[in-house]
Parts: structure tokens; C-alpha cells; sequence
């Protein structure tokens, strides 16, 4: 069997919104199915902000938000969210959508061992064995101001982001970078770096994170982050309670991604 290495991943057309439109619009091979779910794993999100205490609301881009449901999750826990993307076609799909509570209790799915049969599914926490509802473990986590700034097309590279959005607490970076060339990581860490506040997190998770985990981190301590421990590989157990300095930018990069 070939072992894949991290050059095997890179597209020529990662950042190229045309290939994107296609693929969201369902004329790409292999592109998004508009019955399949669009939840993600949010337990990230929830654990990066209580294990560095941050405050909400805290402002919060998902770049390259394609059509998950994280930036409504992210409003739904109390913060303020803007969904970029450089496709038309998914940013319009998250304008149109009606987004309900139970697509979001399936964002927590990730925290659970699941099993299904003919009834649905079943989630068992993975520390007392008992079986939990997902619709109030969601409304344990409701925060009341939450607010969605907007879906925009945008490119996260693009300097016009910071002069509209100003900075950021929190970057969410689901699958952003997956495929992307070594330039284009270089030049996304260093925008990231300069959109995000001091204190502020960038949160990445991509599905061949383990492989391509040198390059995220080298180009995510070049712009200048400072890594969590949690680096990379997530257990399935809360993160670790980090010492952390208001004065530093932090980057994590997850997998798996959910
Ligand atoms: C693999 S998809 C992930 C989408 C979403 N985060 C998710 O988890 O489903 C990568 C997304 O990044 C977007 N993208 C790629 N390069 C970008 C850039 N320079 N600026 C903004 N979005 C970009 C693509 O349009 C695509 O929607």
C-alpha cells in the first residue's frame, strides 16, 4: 500500500473559487451532497474556550466556513460569528438555510461513542458508560447575545477582512488548509496571525492532520503562534487545562475532524 506523504495532498485549485462553486453547486465528481449532514465537531470550539477561559461573546471567523454548521453553533453558545468563504455558491447555501436546534446537537456527536439500530442512534459517554441526549447536552450549552455578523464571500487572505471585521478571538479553520500548498499555508498563517487579537486562538482540524502536521506546524510558529499542547491528536477527553499568556497568539490544530 503507498504511504501517503504530506506533498501528496496538494491541490492546485485549493484556493480557486471556481472549483469550489462546482463542487458546492453538486457539478464536481465526489462534491457535497446537499441530504448529507453538514454537522462538525464542535466539542473544539467548546474546550479551546473553556480551558483558556476565553469570554464570550467572543469574536469568532470561520474561514472557509463552506456550509458546516459551526459559525450557528458558535452563535448558539453565545458569540458573535462570521462565516467567509471564497464561494458564492456555499455562502448563499448559508444565507438560505434554516439551521435547526437538532442540527446542532449533532455538532456534539463527536464527544460520544454512537451505535445506531432501527430506532436511530444511540450516544454513550465515554467516561460512565450511560447514555446521553444530545438535544440537553445542546440546551446545557445555550447562551443567550449570541449573534451571526454575516456570511460573506471573502478571501481570508484578503487585507479588506481586517479592515472591515477588525480582529478576531477565535479562528475556526475546519478542513481549511487540507489540501493547500506550502505557499498558500505560509501566506494563510501570517494573515491568521495578523486578524487574530492577543490571547486569541486559531482552531484548525483537518482530516490528514497526522500527515501533514509538520508543515501546519512550522508555518503556524513562523507567522509567529505559539502551539497548545493538545497539538493534533484529540483522545476523545476534554483538553487539558492550559497555563496560557494574554499577551501570546495561540494555534491547535486537531484530528480527527468530525
Ligand atoms: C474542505 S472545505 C471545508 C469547509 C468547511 N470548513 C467544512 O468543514 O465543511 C475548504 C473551504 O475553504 C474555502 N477556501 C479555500 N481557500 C480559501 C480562501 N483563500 N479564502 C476563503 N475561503 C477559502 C473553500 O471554498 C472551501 O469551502
Amino acid at each position: 500500500m503507498k504511504e501517503f506523504i504530506d506533498a501528496d495532498y496538494i491541490s492546485p485549485n485549493w484556493d480557486n473559487a471556481l472549483f469550489w462553486n462546482k463542487y458546492y453547486s453538486g457539478l464536481e465528481e465526489g462534491s457535497f451532497d446537499k441530504e448529507s449532514c453538514q454537522e462538525r465537531n464542535a466539542w473544539y470550539l467548546i474546550w479551546v474556550m473553556k480551558s483558556l477561559n476565553i469570554e464570550r461573546p467572543a469574536r469568532i471567523l470561520d474561514a472557509g466556513t463552506g456550509i458546516s454548521y459551526l459559525v450557528p453553533f458558535a452563535k448558539y453558545i453565545g458569540n458573535e460569528v462570521l462565516g467567509i468563504d471564497l464561494s458564492s455558491e456555499a455562502i448563499q447555501v448559508c444565507k438560505s438555510r434554516k439551521v435547526e436546534e437538532r442540527d446542532l446537537a449533532n455538532c456534539l456527536k463527536h464527544g460520544y461513542n454512537w451505535k445506531g439500530n432501527a430506532f436511530g442512534w444511540t450516544y454513550i459517554d465515554r467516561q460512565t458508560r450511560k447514555e446521553v441526549d444530545l438535544m440537553e447536552k445542546l440546551d446545557g450549552l445555550k447562551q443567550a447575545d449570541g449573534k451571526i455578523l454575516g456570511y460573506e464571500v471573502m478571501d481570508w487572505n484578503d487585507p479588506f477582512l481586517f479592515e472591515k471585521y477588525g480582529c478576531f478571538d477565535i479562528i475556526l479553520h475546519q478542513n481549511g488548509l487540507r489540501n493547500a500548498s506550502y505557499k498558500l499555508i505560509e501566506k494563510t498563517f501570517k494573515s491568521f496571525h495578523r486578524l487574530l487579537n492577543p490571547g486569541g486562538v486559531l482552531i484548525g482540524s483537518n482530516i490528514n492532520a497526522i500527515v501533514r502536521e509538520k508543515t501546519f506546524a512550522y508555518y503556524a510558529e513562523d507567522a509567529g503562534f505559539h502551539l497548545l499542547p493538545e497539538h493534533v491528536f484529540w483522545d476523545g477527553k476534554p483538553l487539558q487545562a492550559v497555563e496560557y499568556e494574554k499577551d501570546k497568539k495561540y494555534a491547535v490544530c486537531f484530528y480527527p475532524t468530525g
